[in-house]
């Protein structure tokens, strides 16, 4: 019999957390204006809020914790990092940030300009934020295959070529500062793209002389679904599958709080000189010094050490199986959940969950509340509320898809919280039809509204 993945590692420190009853989460909930967002921590159970810094750390990290070189410039632990992500990434230059839109916030500063359009495969809230709030336009390309959630197809995170190209075709080249390929695709449930993909991709951005830019905070699971999904890689370290698709783009930002395994940092890297001189300008207006740009000095040498661990196979399949793991217990329930499971999270399709709540009474985010009220488990609406309105229009955008994301924090939860979970979501599904009505938007941010949006139940 073949031997089971296990985690490659084992604890050494715990971390305790609260159970509580329905009837208090039921009050606690309506306090928060029905706003996960605005629930304290202690008030939830299993947090499947995001999987952005809420990892934990290896001991190797912590000891480089206590390495750190805090000097305002030159920092030793720039210097480790920066080495580092050279190997990783193979990119010339190196801009630390506080975290990944401080990245985007600074690269776009330079490049993206009003009236500009960025296309990519469906760019995440901050990214399409930063595009939109400069007046431009970002155009998703997805491959349509992207939002039929029960499709077994092992790229969804792919760039339709057809769809790029008309892109390059209906705008001139000096309205199109780059593309952005987001790997994995978070919006569209955590997908990968293929290498394949990626350098066709590659090469015609090479052909209409546009650049190619990677937004990176799940790069190292993107590299592990190719090693285990395209042919020509099985044998091949996920540090060379990675090295390779950067090989193919000008440079990325990362949000390292994913597969940096560090709970706050970022960075961008690039190849242009020209490009990184510019922005070293926007980065000590926003971030600080450019060897430290909003880091400490201890988070970098933690990052440093992070990114080489997130590299590593057989924690890679651990982080992924456990994720899968989950997936396949859920659809073991019926739950209907997006297919094939994605590397960070596993995405319940609200469309077939509960098709019974109006669209316009936000039914992901009705699914939401009851999971924090059925388990005291956080998790997110990926749906009408994250699409936020139309710039232009005002009105609410309907994506195709309305989503709720257990994220799945990493090196956190053991194989019995995903049991938890599993049977919580199979318990609501269970009285699936007895839910008719939603909620109602009473308070809203021009922009990015999920964070502090508030609801009234209908
Ligand atoms: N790009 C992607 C693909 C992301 O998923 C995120 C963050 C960012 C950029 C921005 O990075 O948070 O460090 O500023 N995603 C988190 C999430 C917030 O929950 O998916 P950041």
């Amino acid at each position: 019999m073949k031997l089971p993945y296990a985690e490659p590692y084992k604890y050494k420190m715990i971390e305790s957390i609260k159970r509580s009853t329905e009837e208090q989460r039921k009050k606690w909930i309506k306090e928060a204006h029905y706003n996960l967002f605005n629930l304290s921590s202690d008030k939830v159970f299993i947090d499947l809020l995001t999987d952005s810094g809420t990892g934990a750390m290896s001991d190797s990290q912590w000891a480089a914790m206590m390495t750190g070189d805090e000097s305002y410039a030159g920092s030793t632990s720039f210097l480790k990092l920066k080495e580092v992500v050279q190997k990783i990434t193979g990119y010339k230059y190196f801009l630390p940030t506080h975290q990944g839109r401080a990245a985007e916030n600074v690269l776009f500063s330079v490049k993206v300009k009003e009236g500009d359009v960025v296309p990519g495969n469906s760019h995440f809230d901050t990214t399409k934020g930063h595009i939109e709030f400069r007046k431009a336009k970002a155009i998703d390309c997805s491959i349509d295959e992207a939002t039929d959630t029960s499709l077994l197809h092992p790229f969804k995170g792919n760039i339709d070529i057809h769809k790029l190209e008309k892109v390059f075709k209906e705008h001139p080249k000096e309205k199109i500062p780059f593309v952005i390929f987001t790997i994995t695709c978070n919006t569209s449930g955590g997908q990968p793209a293929s290498m394949e993909n990626i350098k066709a991709v590659s090469n015609l951005c090479k052909e209409y002389g546009i650049s190619l830019i990677f937004d990176a905070a799940r790069f190292a699971e993107n590299a592990y679904f190719i090693k285990t999904r395209e042919k020509g890689y099985e044998n091949k370290t996920i540090k060379e599958i990675a090295k390779e698709f950067f090989s193919y783009g000008d440079g990325m930002t990362m949000s390292a709080k994913k597969d940096g395994l560090v709970n706050m940092g970022g960075f961008i890297a690039l190849n242009d000189e020209e490009i990184y001189k510019e922005a070293t300008v926007y980065n000590i207006m926003y971030e600080g010094f450019i060897t430290y740009g909003g880091m400490n000095g201890r988070d970098m040498a933690a990052l440093a050490v992070g990114l080489d661990e997130s590299t590593e196979f057989d924690y890679l399949e651990s982080r992924i199986e456990q994720v899968a793991y989950l997936g396949k217990r859920l659809t073991d329930f019926g739950v209907p959940v997006l297919q094939p499971y994605g590397g960070h999270a596993i995405f319940i399709d609200a469309n077939k969950f509960v098709p019974t709540i109006p669209r316009d009474e936000y039914r992901a985010q009705a699914l939401a509340i009851e999971l924090y009220i059925v388990g005291g488990i956080r998790s997110v609406e990926i749906g009408t509320v994250l699409a936020d309105r139309d710039p232009f229009t005002r009105k609410n955008r309907y994506p195709e898809l309305e989503l709720v994301r257990l994220a799945i924090p990493r090196r956190t939860y053991s194989q019995n919280h995903m049991d938890y979970i599993a049977v919580a979501l199979k318990n609501i599904y269970d009285t699936r039809h007895e839910a008719k009505s939603g909620y109602r938007i009473i308070d809203e941010a021009p922009i990015m509204r999920h964070f502090t949006v508030k609801f009234e139940k209908i």
